[in-house]
């Protein structure tokens, strides 16, 4: 069932059997903007303020992904993995025997941290470098094709100084860049900000912005989510309204035909 539909809409399916190149998210109208999904090898930026539903995206996006073989990891460094695999029980997208089988992989950045004998709360340019060591052989040993760091914020914020932090995120470009997969790097700023980062370097290593943002309407807060720049593809850059439930993650409807989102989506 499409939500749009005065619109001449191919399925996502359809899409990907146009364009192979893609990454299909899995959130079917977010694909369909992006003319199928990422395309394969970008790094893409998540950005939004507290609660704006950068994690439930990029979770959403490695179990879709895993349903169709694509390995993926999801590096946290900002929430504990009991707490984050709490809130994940309560979406339909979850699935155990995916983390069991090894399909999507969640791994504490904080506790790698600690097994490498760095001071969890201060990062020099060398710990840094050896953690993106890491990181990169975790992704190789485990062949996968997404990987998703929540958030850059957070492992930039234990770095010193800006020069160490402009070095460190450029770092992180070139080897991602070099990495076989496509990534997600979550981006926190402050709410009711059109900014996409907390540095504003980070969104220069990045092939694509997404931005999760709200708008007030009577009274309500409005998820909105906008592909303000995606790499390689035309893609729209219209203003969506999001919504995030228990049985589908996240979902989209354009917000001009928004007077209540959630009887929209019922429909
Ligand atoms: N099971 C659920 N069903 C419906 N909505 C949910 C569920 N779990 C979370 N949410 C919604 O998602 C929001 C949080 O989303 P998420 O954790 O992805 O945001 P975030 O941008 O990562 O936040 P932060 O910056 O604090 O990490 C919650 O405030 C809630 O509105
Ligand atoms: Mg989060």
């Amino acid at each position: 069932m499409y939500i749009n539909t005065k619109r001449d809409v191919r399925s996502v399916e359809e899409i990907d059997m146009i364009n192979k190149e893609v990454c299909s998210t899995g959130i079917r109208e977010l694909d369909f903007q992006m003319s199928g999904g990422i395309p394969l090898g970008s790094t893409v930026l998540v950005t939004g303020c507290s609660g704006s539903g950068k994690t439930t995206l990029c979770m959403q996006y490695l179990f879709n992904g895993a349903q169709n073989d694509d390995h993926g990891v999801f590096f946290t460094i900002t929430e504990p993995l009991f707490k984050l695999t709490k809130n994940l029980e309560g979406f339909s997208f979850y699935d155990k025997k995916l983390i069991e089988s090894g399909m999507v992989n969640i791994i504490d950045l904080r506790i790698i941290s600690e097994r490498l004998g760095l001071d969890a709360e201060k990062y020099t340019v060398e710990d840094a470098g050896a953690l993106l060591d890491i990181l990169k052989d975790i992704a190789d040993e485990l062949n996968v094709k997404r990987l998703v760091i929540d958030s850059i914020t957070a492992l930039c914020y234990r770095l010193q100084s800006r020069e160490m932090i402009r070095d460190f995120i450029f770092k992180l470009g070139t080897s991602l860049a070099a990495m076989n997969c496509t990534t997600l790097l979550t981006s926190e700023v402050p709410p009711q900000t059109y900014k996409f980062s907390q540095y504003e370097i980070e969104e220069f290593i990045s092939d694509g912005i997404i931005f999760l943002g709200d708008i007030e309407r009577r009274g309500d807060l409005i998820r909105t989510l906008q592909v303000v720049k995606m790499r390689g593809i035309a893609h729209s850059r219209a203003k969506f309204a999001m919504n995030i439930s228990a049985e589908r993650g996240l979902e989209l409807v354009p917000l001009l035909k928004t007077s209540d989102v959630e009887s929209l989506l019922r429909r």
